[in-house]
């Protein structure tokens, strides 16, 4: 990290959480953070469900949640970047606080609750994306919606022509009951919609499911099922989790929420192995959860994942750390003799 961009994370580190992270957008959108450029090589450069990636790390959703710094983060070194979630209707959230840094954790708590400006505003700003960059939107429902699986396809059909990708997400903790959708007939059901709605679609994009690290191992089999039955083209482990507060020094440890970051690097990634075993690794998936290090990347490599994702170490080390795991990554591909990304995914099996 710089000294620049060291300074700047310990002045943000004075506000609260949700204050600091809109002040961080802001820079983003003036031109103040850094912008590296695309990082990429031979053994970097790999594919995910058809789509060609400059390098395997992307940003995670929740980030970017209104697309409002499209530009500036297609330039910081990612090989790929999910903005979202977004909902039909333009949605507050949850009360403040909703937003917790768990710094003696290097981990963070969120109840946001999907707020967001809502599916028209999102693709009124997708629609001025830089096409040098590969974009997706994460999906979500409204809280107060009578048809939540519906509102997924619904998304997905305003937003789908300025996406490369979109991620069905029903896996937030913070939406009541919606997890429930993760259960194998509502899922199927709700896949089905999505799917026929993308096959409908002048131009059809991959669509992935984003799944929670809480679930057993017979759910994880039977998610696995579905995703093979259903023609999704990819899975994303794991997002927050609600359980595994063990061991957690900060204040914020007992916040009602999800928990990201570094504690939960080893749940994620064992949902990701066993999600890789049960998929037979027929399906992409992309590893989430407390990567801080090109060393944490890897490991979800070997774990089963063709890519991965981050946001909550950004918090800590900046945008600084994307293009130090790119490079870290390229360089431990290389002491190991793979000659790229796919050569090594699942090879920790
Ligand atoms: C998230 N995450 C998230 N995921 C999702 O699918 N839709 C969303 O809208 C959000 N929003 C969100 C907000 C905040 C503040 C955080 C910290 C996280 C989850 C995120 O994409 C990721 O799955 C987890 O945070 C785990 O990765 P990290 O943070 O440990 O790298």
């Amino acid at each position: 990290m710089s000294a620049l961009e060291q300074a700047g994370l310990r002045l943000l580190h004075r506000f609260d959480p949700e204050t600091a992270h809109g002040l961080a957008l802001r820079a983003l959108q003036l031109g103040l953070s850094p912008t590296t450029g695309t990082v990429t090589s031979t053994r970097l450069r790999t594919s995910l469900a058809g789509l060609t990636l400059a390098n395997p790390v992307g940003l995670a959703a929740g980030f970017d949640k209104n697309a409002t710094a499209l530009r500036p983060l297609s330039r910081a070194g990612f090989g790929f970047i999910e903005v979202g979630a977004a909902t039909p209707r333009p949605q507050r959230g949850n009360p403040k606080p909703r937003l917790f840094r768990l710094s003696e954790d290097r981990a963070v708590i969120n109840r946001f609750g999907f707020n967001n400006d809502g599916m028209t505003t999102i693709a009124s700003r997708l629609k001025d994306r830089p096409r040098d960059a590969i974009i997706g939107l994460n999906l979500g429902a409204n809280k107060d919606s009578d048809n939540r699986a519906g509102d997924f396809a619904t998304v997905l059909a305003t937003c789908a022509p300025h996406l490369d990708f979109a991620t069905v997400n029903v896996s937030s903790p913070n939406t009541e009951k919606l997890r429930d959708l993760q259960g194998k007939a509502a899922l199927s059901a709700l896949l089905s919609g999505v799917m026929d709605t993308n096959k409908s679609l002048e131009r059809p994009i991959p669509i992935f499911l984003k799944i929670a690290p809480d679930l057993s191992e017979t759910e994880i089999t039977d998610i696995a099922e579905v995703a093979l039955t259903c023609g999704i083209d990819g899975l994303i482990a794991t997002n927050t989790t609600t359980q595994n507060r063990d061991g957690l020094l900060s204040v914020h440890a007992q916040e009602k929420g999800g928990l990201s970051g570094a504690p939960l690097f080893e749940t994620s990634t064992r949902v990701l192995a066993q999600l890789y075993r049960a998929t037979q690794g027929k399906l992409p998936i992309i590893g989430v959860g407390g990567i801080a290090s090109a060393k944490d990347a890897y490991a979800k490599i070997k774990a089963g994942a063709s890519a991965i994702q981050l946001y909550s170490a950004l918090t800590y080390r900046g945008l600084g750390l994307v293009p130090e795991i790119a490079t870290g990554l390229d360089a431990l591909l290389k002491r190991d003799g793979y000659a790229n990304v796919a050569e090594a995914v699942g090879s920790g099996h």
